[in-house]
């Protein structure tokens, strides 16, 4: 059976851009196949964090994943932190990364100019302040993501676009492990087919793969922007949905389309249409291209509702058992601590380690 493995951080509550980039094919990937998705605490503080809000954010992010439809009888759902080979393998690959291929990471480029306050391209000023706020685990933090992936042998990645440079990276890495410790060596040890990791792909959505700020169509939905406006959340309440949607920013132009470049909030806010309806775009074109903004938004509003309602309800009922909960991270950590574990073996034997 193929594998898939995918995470998301635990900071705040996941928006409409983590489910409809991610998490919804979570649920579709997890039927016929080997399914493993954790919570990425490790991940979560690289940045500033506050310890309770990181537990509660924990919780959180795990019931949604149930209430999203990730099924625990078929899929392994665990805290990344609970499995202690993620951090063991990061190491082992660390030492195996250049750091060019780190520095080439636009997240970390972002990021840390966002920590660091900086507007311009200044490459002195940047490292400079850099030196200061930037932790090194944010540096190093697509390491654990490859850490993450290889450790399952997964297959297929689902995840947005925004990461698709990092499972590039996840590739790179894993073929310089086999490259330099894989082939007769290790096959000779008793290695898989010589290669001691699996080549990861990724999986990213066709619609859906990057949605953007209802302020701002031309910057992705996030859950750190300040700005709770920026996005529609999980666990919104449709007054805040709606008002979400009666704000959010559009244009001047008459009627509706998707994919004019200087309509970027166009596009977006049709994308979200057709995915809260399942609608295709010739259909939604049919029905909303001559409409105006002001006719258009309450009926967004009302299908993104309801196709929010039964995910509500379900993370409901969740919240209110946390023992439930509670069993199945434990569980989860078990069986996925037992396929992690051989991993590492593995690529230590490979690496020359005593095991
Ligand atoms: P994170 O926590 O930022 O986001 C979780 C998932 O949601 C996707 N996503 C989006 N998709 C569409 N539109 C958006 N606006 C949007 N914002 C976020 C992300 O692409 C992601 O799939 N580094 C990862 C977490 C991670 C991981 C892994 C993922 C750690 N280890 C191993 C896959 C495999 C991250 O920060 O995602």
């Amino acid at each position: 059976r193929k594998r898939v493995l995918s995470g998301a951080q635990p900071t705040g509550i996941l928006h409409l851009g983590n489910y409809y980039g991610a998490i919804r094919n979570y649920v579709d990937l997890q039927e016929n196949r080997d399914a493993f998705y954790t919570i990425v605490d490790l991940h979560a503080i690289t940045v500033s964090h506050d310890p309770k809000e990181l537990r509660e954010s924990t919780r959180t992010t795990a019931a949604l994943y149930l209430a999203s439809g990730v099924d625990p009888k078929q899929a392994t759902i665990f805290v990344q932190s609970q499995v202690k080979a993620h951090t063991e393998l990061s190491w082992l690959l660390q030492c195996a990364t250049p750091i060019g291929w780190l520095e080439r990471m636009i997240q970390f480029k972002e990021k840390s100019r966002k920590l660091r306050n900086m507007e311009g391209d200044d490459e002195e000023e940047v490292k400079r302040r850099s030196q200061e706020s930037v932790s090194t685990g944010l540096f190093t933090y697509p390491v654990l993501m490859a850490a993450d992936i290889l450790l399952y042998r997964a297959d297929l990645v689902p995840v947005g676009e925004d990461q698709k440079q990092h499972i590039e990276l996840t590739r790179d890495i894993a073929v310089r492990i086999n490259d330099k410790y894989g082939g007769k060596k290790w096959k000779k040890r008793g290695g898989r087919g010589g290669r001691v990791l699996s080549v990861p792909e990724p999986y990213i959505p066709p619609v859906g793969a990057r949605i953007m700020s209802l302020q701002d169509g031309t910057s992705k939905m996030s859950k750190s922007a300040e700005n709770d406006a920026s996005r529609i959340n999980l666990l919104d309440t449709p007054k805040q949905i709606e008002t979400k949607f009666k704000r959010a920013k559009t244009d001047a132009f008459e009627g509706l389309e998707f994919g004019n470049p200087e309509r970027p909030e166009a596009t977006n806010l049709l994308s979200i249409y057709q995915l809260a309806t399942g609608y295709n775009k010739e259909s939604i074109m049919r029905e909303c291209g001559s409409m105006r903004w002001g006719e258009f938004k309450p009926k967004l509003a009302e299908a993104v509702i309801a196709s929010l309602g039964p995910l509500q309800s379900r993370y409901n009922e969740l919240v209110d058992d946390p023992a439930y909960l509670d069993a199945i991270l434990k569980e989860g950590a078990e069986k996925a601590s037992g396929v992690a574990e051989q991993t590492v073996k593995d690529v230590k034997d490979a690496m020359g380690f005593l095991i």
